[in-house]
């Protein structure tokens, strides 16, 4: 019988960001497709999630990591290499800030860190996976980008700078390395109710108002990304080069 290709068995996953959120969401859907996933968080009791999906007979760990520090983010790189020996099939670039600030006061050090780990972050372990996947000959890379890539935000411009080089560095990923079995494409979340809009949804005319957007008439949950992360982590995509694919209750379209 013709094998699922959705079927992720046999294959590792690196998921950044994975504690709550958008990342907790695609991992359990990683592993549920059959993944090893290797969860990374900034957030000390990461492995205590990952055993929470091991109680259920799924493949997951926790790393602790401060992406935003290039020194940590090198030796991420050495665990997790030695850890897979090297056999990285699946990376989920989702780990994000969000900072809030007018333009006109938006502090230098604030847009440093969002373009720090919500952009160059995503470059550095995409092009580390990318290495490790030219070896073995085929790879997925999954950047998790934002409806903000296109429709620029308020208050929110190094975030929405950031989200706009996410899509296009997955483009140009994609350009050069698509024939080498490498798919590079990413992800555009909505509105999704996380911890990281707290902020929004407490501006009761803003939340209004976005919602009023929605198609769907609902905010995204993190469950709602795992199926986009299974298909774009399996074989089903083989031939999805550099595309940024919406998961926003049909927000984009409006
Ligand atoms: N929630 C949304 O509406 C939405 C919409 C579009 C895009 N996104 C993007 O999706 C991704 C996940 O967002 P979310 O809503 O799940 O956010 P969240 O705040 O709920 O979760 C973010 C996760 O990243 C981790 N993290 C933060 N800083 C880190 C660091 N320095 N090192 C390692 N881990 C760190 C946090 O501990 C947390 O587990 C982000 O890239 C975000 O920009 C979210």
């Amino acid at each position: 019988m013709k094998k699922n290709p959705f079927d992720l068995t046999g294959k590792n996953a690196v998921v950044t960001g994975a504690y709550q959120g958008l990342g907790w969401g695609m991992a359990q859907g990683l592993a549920e497709a059959g993944a090893r996933v290797i969860m990374v968080d900034v957030h000390p009791d990461i492995d205590e999630k990952a055993a929470r999906f091991r109680k259920r007979g799924l493949l997951a760990e926790g790393i602790c990591c401060d992406l935003l520090s290039r020194d940590s983010r090198a030796e991420l790189k050495v665990e997790v290499e030695s850890i897979l020996d090297g056999q990285l099939n699946i990376m989920v670039n989702n780990a994000g800030i969000q900072i809030r600030h007018s333009v006109l006061k938006f502090p230098i050090e604030d847009w440093d860190k969002v373009i720090e780990l919500n952009l160059s972050a995503v470059f550095d372990l995409a092009q580390w996976a990318a290495n490790l996947m030219v070896a073995i000959g085929k790879g997925k890379i999954i950047n998790i980008a934002s409806v903000n890539s296109i429709a620029a935000g308020i208050n929110t411009v190094a975030y929405c700078a950031a989200k706009g080089g996410v899509m296009q560095l997955t483009k140009t990923m994609a350009n050069e390395l698509s024939s080498q079995g490498i798919n590079v494409n990413c992800i555009a979340p909505g509105y999704m109710a996380t911890p990281i809009n707290t902020a929004l949804v407490e501006d009761t005319s803003r939340f209004s108002e976005l919602s009023q957007r929605i198609p769907a008439k609902r905010w995204g949950q993190p469950e709602d990304m795992a199926g986009a992360a299974v298909y774009l982590a399996s074989d089903a995509s083989d031939y999805v080069c550099g595309v940024m694919l919406p998961v926003d209750g049909g927000y984009l379209s409006r």
